[in-house]
């Protein structure tokens, strides 16, 4: 099975981020997943541009910066500074997505849009062929170590067959509660990025890449 891992690193060590992403750089084909909070789209704060603009300088690792932010618009230009590759907001708080997403295209980087588990996919849909990741959230945002919500597969498989049957380029990118028996049925459902924050980062490191291995391997 082919996908790409995105460690989360909210659930890492904040005393040592640069060693984490050193775990992050250890597995093939993996991105560095980036959960920026600022305590009013969810209840909990994490880190902000000039943590990501540091850590930049220890990796060429893609940075994928999840916002579940306000007015996300008004970051767009200081998390490309800082080196993010994908910048993904929430549908939930935009008005009018276009152009955001316009905007986020015209700093020469790409889209995501993420909806939370009770968003349907029918809001968005009209969106998909303008994007290049889709964000499924499979627990409610704020924190890590929840989790999954069973129903999400049904949400990625709808994604999967709209992506093919309107042969669309975006990626499913799939976020919460991902570990080892939940990621098998989200590949299969068919995600194409598995965002893990408690499982890679709290598990010993070795057996969670012999674990991913193995869902390689299958
Ligand atoms: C939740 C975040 C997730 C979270 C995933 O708001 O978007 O990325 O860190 O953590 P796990 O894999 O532990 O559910
Ligand atoms: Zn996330």
């Amino acid at each position: 099975m082919k996908f790409t891992v995105a460690p989360s690193i909210l659930a890492a060590d904040f005393a040592c981020l640069t060693k984490e992403i050193e775990k992050i750089h250890k597995i093939p084909n993996s991105q560095v997943h980036l959960d920026i909070m600022d305590g009013h789209f969810v209840p909990n704060i994490s880190i902000g541009p000039c943590i990501v603009k540091n850590l930049r300088k220890t990796t060429n690792l893609p940075f994928d910066a999840h916002l579940m932010i306000d007015n996300p618009e008004n970051f767009f230009s200081q998390f490309k500074d800082a080196g993010a590759n994908y910048i993904t907001f929430h549908i939930e708080q935009t008005r009018d997505p276009i152009p955001l997403i316009n905007k986020i295209k015209e700093l020469g980087i790409k889209p995501g849009i993420a909806i939370k588990p009770s968003t349907n996919l029918d809001e968005i849909e009209y969106l998909l062929p303008q994007i290049d990741v889709l964000l499924i959230m499979s627990v409610e945002p704020g924190f890590s170590g929840q989790k999954f919500i069973n129903s999400s597969l049904k949400k990625i498989e709808k994604a999967q067959r709209i992506k093919e049957s309107k042969r669309l380029n975006f990626q499913i990118s799939v976020d919460g509660g991902i570990n080892d028996k939940t990621a098998e049925a989200v590949i299969k459902a068919g995600a194409d990025i598995l965002v893990m924050g408690n499982y890679f980062f709290k598990n010993p490191f070795e057996l969670v890449k012999s674990e991913i291995e193995k869902l390689r391997e299958k």
